[in-house]
């Protein structure tokens, strides 16, 4: 496996395209509410993301033969899982909405994620978003020196409980490339894998689904949705593996 590992002058860069998703999520974040669309959120990011001197990641990726992504977001509603491309659909209270945002900043790439109740949803759904972003942090807590990648898919999976986990989507590492090595499950065994060391930035990103955990791609051959229907729920960040402990780039104190 090719794991690259990160410079100190690459980590400096790498908090800065981290700082930048954030600024720009937090942006995202308060605007989402009924009435809002996507194509409204992603015209948003777009700028805020050019304020700072960052670019969006996702615009133009191509990948498995894909057409180009158009969006600098990605906007998953309800039973869309990930990778939803901005449309004019409305949110309408009661929705949840899964937001991705990739900043490129002097080459390297922040990848992070977050999803958020439109108005008011039932406790149901609020726990399945609770689920979701307790699951990143057990991944995050686990992201240490010494410790395996399957400790970190392991601690994701073990916060799931209840829920599908979705197959083949997960987390990467992350640098001057939106997906390097390795693959992250959201489920695994402790003790397994790659060991993990200094230096790595790794995306984790945990999906979890009120329902059975198959998807489809719609005919967009995009945005990917989860075949029964029910809902999903989609939360990332970047962080970087210091001898300190895990250092989550994609988030400011504010
Ligand atoms: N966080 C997502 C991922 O790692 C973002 C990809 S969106 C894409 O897959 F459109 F650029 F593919
Ligand atoms: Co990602």
């Amino acid at each position: 496996m090719s794991v690259v590992l990160k410079s100190p002058a690459e980590l400096e860069l790498m908090r800065q395209a981290g700082r930048i998703n954030a600024q720009v999520r937090a942006l995202l974040r308060a605007a989402v509410r009924p009435g809002v669309t996507g194509l409204d959120l992603d015209q948003i990011a777009r700028e805020a993301m050019a304020e700072r001197g960052g670019e969006p990641t996702f615009e133009g990726y191509t990948a498995h033969g894909q057409p180009p992504y158009p969006g600098a977001i990605c906007f998953s509603v309800n039973e869309q899982l990930v990778h939803g491309i901005p449309t004019d659909r409305v949110l309408q209270e009661g929705d949840i909405v899964s937001i991705d945002l990739g900043v490129t900043y002097q080459g390297y790439v922040s990848d992070a994620a977050f999803t958020v109740a439109v108005g008011e949803v039932s406790e149901e759904v609020r726990e399945l978003i609770r689920a979701t972003e307790e699951a990143l942090w057990a991944g995050i807590e686990a992201a240490r020196v010494g410790n395996h990648l399957g400790d970190i898919s392991y601690a994701i999976g073990a916060r799931a409980e209840g829920y599908g986990i979705i197959d083949g989507y997960g987390g990467h590492g992350v640098g001057r490339n939106m997906h390097e090595e390795p693959h992250i499950p959201n489920k695994g065994r402790p003790g397994t894998g790659y060991k993990l060391k200094a230096g790595m930035v790794l995306a984790l990103e945990p999906m979890l689904a009120i329902g059975h955990p198959a998807t489809y791609e719609e005919r967009d051959r995009w945005t990917v949705s989860m075949r029964d229907g029910n809902l999903s729920a989609h939360f990332e960040e970047t962080v970087a593996i210091t001898e300190g402990g895990p250092e989550i780039l994609t988030r400011i104190d504010e």
